[in-house]
């Protein structure tokens, strides 16, 4: 068994127990560990790193840089208290419990920029720990169920650990597409011109000697929670299938639509699963993440071919997955998120972007991450790669959150991840609002029309008439811009007007 999945012969005599490889990890080290939406992440050195925490009770902490979301990893290091500063996207109520009280230096960058901060200096990466499927004749290490930053992580750091899955079918080995950018100055075009293109080579090439250690293991990842699709999210998908199918009879978007990306969230998956019942076929998928809804699409036949960085299933696609991965073969590839995220290639491919918001405001800003204005939700992911970049830029919120206590469209964002520069096309379960060629005051009015929810709708229309009163190119009212957030943190409610102070 061990011959088929380390074909370096030397290497063999690398292999060790966790325990004994966690000793490579020291106090303050800047390491680097694969995973990306909970697929493909390192299992068990950071639970060995636990067990060392506790068992001698020695204070050490470290700067952990992944891909995006691990899974039970990422809930047991912030557990036992072991990380100090954490970067990109994550998603764990204990980590983000340490965030938001100060605890965990957390820096939310976008996806397809970290790798550039690794090869650039910027972060240093002592250690990489990675989980593979392989280790080829000549190193390389086969990635399992992602790609995320690992190739960087490998290229730049000066000891690699192994993480041997052997959970992880050998015929993975071909599913991935590894391209690292030279560095500047010397830098060429990404040659990616279709999804399909394949660039790189099948495993992240290493030079042997850095390989320190390799761990074997069987633990399958953790698997996404992606609720079932409600009344709301459904109508949502409605519009935007609705929409899609305008803009094809304008003329403006082709047959089988342009390439989608899709945020995680029960919407963007209601939205691909609503899509099977649609007149659109051979469809692609230039994403970050291949959501349970992707592999639906297949079995419908309605995709051609799909690429992105990692997979987020549940439990049962992932067994699917897992069994079937040959008959996918040729129908995907995951690369690293440096490269399904890359601007030049979102732009040159004319991506669809779809993600989630939690609130807009009047004019179409949009906050992904912060609950009023302050506390960090998950962070920015690969939304503003996308929507910066895409041919068509959507995004999705419901009306309300918190029972209605809460209006997800607000007179100001408290916190702005994507501007108004950024977005075509917001939704809500009200409505769907085309922002496209619209100037500011136009925008409001439509944004007031199409999306806010019945409570919310006369207090937007009424901040909107005073503030246009008052003038300006984007008109607000300084004096109450934020009130709607503030009431809430003094009252619990949006609705409730006490307290507001109100310009006329
Ligand atoms: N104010 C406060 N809380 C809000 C809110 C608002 N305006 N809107 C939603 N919420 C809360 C919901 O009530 C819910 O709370 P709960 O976890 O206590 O139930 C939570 O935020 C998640 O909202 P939900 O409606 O279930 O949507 P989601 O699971 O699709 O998540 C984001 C929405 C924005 C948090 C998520 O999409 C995200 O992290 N996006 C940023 C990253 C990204 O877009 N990546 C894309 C590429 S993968």
């Amino acid at each position: 068994m061990l011959e088929e999945r380390i074909r370096h012969a030397a290497l063999r005599s690398r292999v060790m127990l966790a325990d004994e490889a966690q000793r490579y990890i020291q106090n303050g080290m800047n390491v680097g560990v694969s995973g990306f939406t909970k697929c493909g992440d390192v299992k068990a050195i950071p639970k060995a790193l636990a067990r060392r925490a506790q068992r001698s009770g020695e204070a050490f902490k470290i700067n952990l840089f992944t891909g995006a979301s691990l899974g039970e990893a990422e809930s047991i290091l912030a557990k036992a208290n072991l990380i100090d500063r954490r970067m990109p996207y994550q998603g764990d109520p204990t980590l983000r419990a340490g965030i938001n009280k100060g605890d965990v230096r957390y820096v939310d960058q976008h996806l397809s920029h970290m790798a550039e901060w690794v090869r650039g200096g910027i972060l240093d990466i002592d250690i990489a720990v990675i989980e593979a499927t392989a280790i080829t004749e000549n190193g390389g290490i086969v990635p399992t169920t992602s790609v995320g930053n690992s190739a960087t992580f490998v290229q730049r750091a000066r000891q690699v650990i192994v993480e041997l899955n052997l959970s992880v079918p050998t015929s993975f080995e071909g599913l991935h597409d590894i391209y690292l950018p030279k560095d500047r100055p010397y830098r060429s075009w990404i040659p990616i011109q279709t999804v399909s293109d394949r660039i790189g080579t099948p495993y992240i090439p290493c030079d042997p000697e850095k390989i320190v250690a390799i761990v074997v293991n069987d633990e399958p990842d953790s698997d996404s929670k992606i609720q079932s699709a409600d009344g709301d999210t459904q109508r949502m998908a409605e519009y935007i299938l609705e929409f899609f199918d305008w803009e094809v009879r304008q003329g403006r978007l082709p047959d089988n639509l342009l390439p989608l990306q899709s945020g995680v969230g029960s919407v963007s998956n209601a939205v691909l699963s609503g899509l099977k019942r649609s007149r659109f076929e051979n469809l692609n998928i230039y994403t970050e993440v291949m959501q349970d809804a992707v592999f639906e699409l297949f079995e419908a036949g309605k995709v051609n071919y799909a690429s992105a960085s990692s997979f987020a299933l549940s439990e049962k696609m992932s067994r699917h997955v897992l069994s079937s991965i040959d008959s996918y073969r040729d129908k995907m590839v995951l690369r690293p998120q440096e490269i399904s995220n890359h601007p030049e290639v979102v732009r040159r491919l004319g991506v669809i972007a779809m993600n989630t918001a939690l609130e807009v405001d009047l004019y179409g800003n949009v906050n992904s991450t912060h609950v009023t204005g302050s506390k960090m939700m998950n962070g920015i992911g690969g939304s503003g790669d996308f929507a910066r970049n895409a041919a068509l830029t959507i995004f999705v919120t419901k009306s309300v959150a918190k029972d209605g206590r809460i209006s997800s469209v607000v007179p100001f964002v408290s916190h702005v991840d994507h501007t108004e520069h950024d977005v075509d096309v917001l939704v809500t379960e009200q409505g769907i609002a085309d922002l496209r060629g619209l100037a500011p005051r136009e925008r409001a009015r439509m944004i007031i029309e199409k999306l806010v929810h019945p409570d919310y709708k006369d207090a937007l229309l009424d901040y909107y008439t005073r503030a246009a009163r008052r003038g300006g190119h984007t008109p607000h009212l300084m004096e109450e811009a934020l009130s709607w957030h503030a009431r809430l943190e003094q009252v619990g409610d949006m609705r409730k007007t006490r307290g507001l102070v109100r310009v006329q």
